[in-house]
């Protein structure tokens, strides 16, 4: 069965870096990978100095290894498109436009992202699926919504039969599909949620406010990584023991706070780009990631 990591945390704590770095691992051991990024800001790219798109594309030089991006807009655009396409055989150009206009909603859209979402989930050619996440609560919104989304279902089926993209007839086939999504996010030997964060106060407060989030929605399986930390040698430098004395402070706070597992990443004299500094992250977290 195929296995989930998920990074998030505020932006430029790492999510990118660290994912990357966890999928170049995995896949060097063996196993097949995909790394999915659902940020509409995310650099993905860059770091493996190649292009991401909508679909999954093979890493040039990582065997095991594709990447790929869930672009909201694009969803939006294709989950129409699937919708539609029957509707055009049967009626007219302006009955169809109309009802795309009905389309064109938030609702609409959210369930068009959480479809490709849920997408990626059910790909059982993959050993891992490892996603690259939006800061918080865009991907905590996209969480919650299975739940509301099975219940507007029902009470479409029980009411008017109709949903915001239109009959339930289309819907309930994938229901069981979004549950079983769910399901997996919950099950903590198949899911790990990795909050990114610097040991920084307001990194710190919004990986606790998201942490809180996901165990409201019943889902305890998470650790934390600290980001950054000065490694240990380095700390008798003049300018090093200053940062030091302050991120040594925070981390004691991320301790007194968060109540899962908690590991530290060092500050590297580098950028986490290309494939050489991807892979010796990626051996650190080795050490650390239970995967
Ligand atoms: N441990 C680290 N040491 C040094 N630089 C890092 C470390 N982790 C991340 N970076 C750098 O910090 C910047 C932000 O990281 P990124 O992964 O893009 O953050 P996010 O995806 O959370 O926005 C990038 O330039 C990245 O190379
Ligand atoms: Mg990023």
């Amino acid at each position: 069965m195929t296995k989930f990591l998920f990074f998030s945390g505020k932006g430029g704590v790492g999510k990118t870096s660290l994912s990357s770095s966890a999928a170049v691992m995995l896949a060097q051991r063996g196993e097949k990978t995909l790394l999915v990024t659902t940020d509409p800001a995310s650099n993905l790219g860059d770091v493996f100095h190649q292009s991401v798109g909508l679909l999954a594309t093979p890493v040039v030089g990582v065997d095991n290894l594709y990447i790929q991006e869930i672009d909201p807009v694009e969803s939006l655009r294709l989950y129409k498109e699937r919708a539609l396409a029957p509707l055009r055989e049967l009626f007219p150009e302006d009955v169809v436009r109309s009802i795309e206009e009905k389309m064109s909603g938030p609702c609409t859209e959210e369930i068009a992202t959480f479809d490709q979402f849920i997408a990626c989930m059910h790909q059982p050619d993959y050993d891992y699926v490892i996603f690259d996440t939006a800061p918080t609560g865009h991907t905590l919104r996209l969480l919650e919504l299975p739940g509301s989304w099975s219940a507007h279902i029902e009470m479409s089926a029980q009411g008017t039969g109709q949903t915001c993209i239109g009959g339930v007839e289309a819907l309930t086939a994938s229901k069981k599909q979004y549950d079983q999504a769910v399901q997996a996010l919950r099950d903590g030997n198949r899911t790990q949620f990795v909050f990114v964060t610097r040991p920084d106060r307001i990194a710190i407060q919004e990986m606790m406010r998201s942490s809180k989030e996901l165990q409201k929605l019943n889902i305890d399986n998470q650790m934390a990584i600290v980001n950054g930390v000065i490694p240990e040698e380095d700390r008798d430098h003049p300018y090093a023991a200053r940062r030091w004395a302050v991120q040594s402070k925070y981390l004691a706070q991320v301790q007194a706070v968060f109540t899962g597992r908690i590991v530290e990443i060092p500050l590297y004299p580098d950028d986490v780009v290309g494939l050489d500094n991807i892979s010796e992250v990626g051996r650190d977290l080795a050490h650390v990631l239970a995967v």
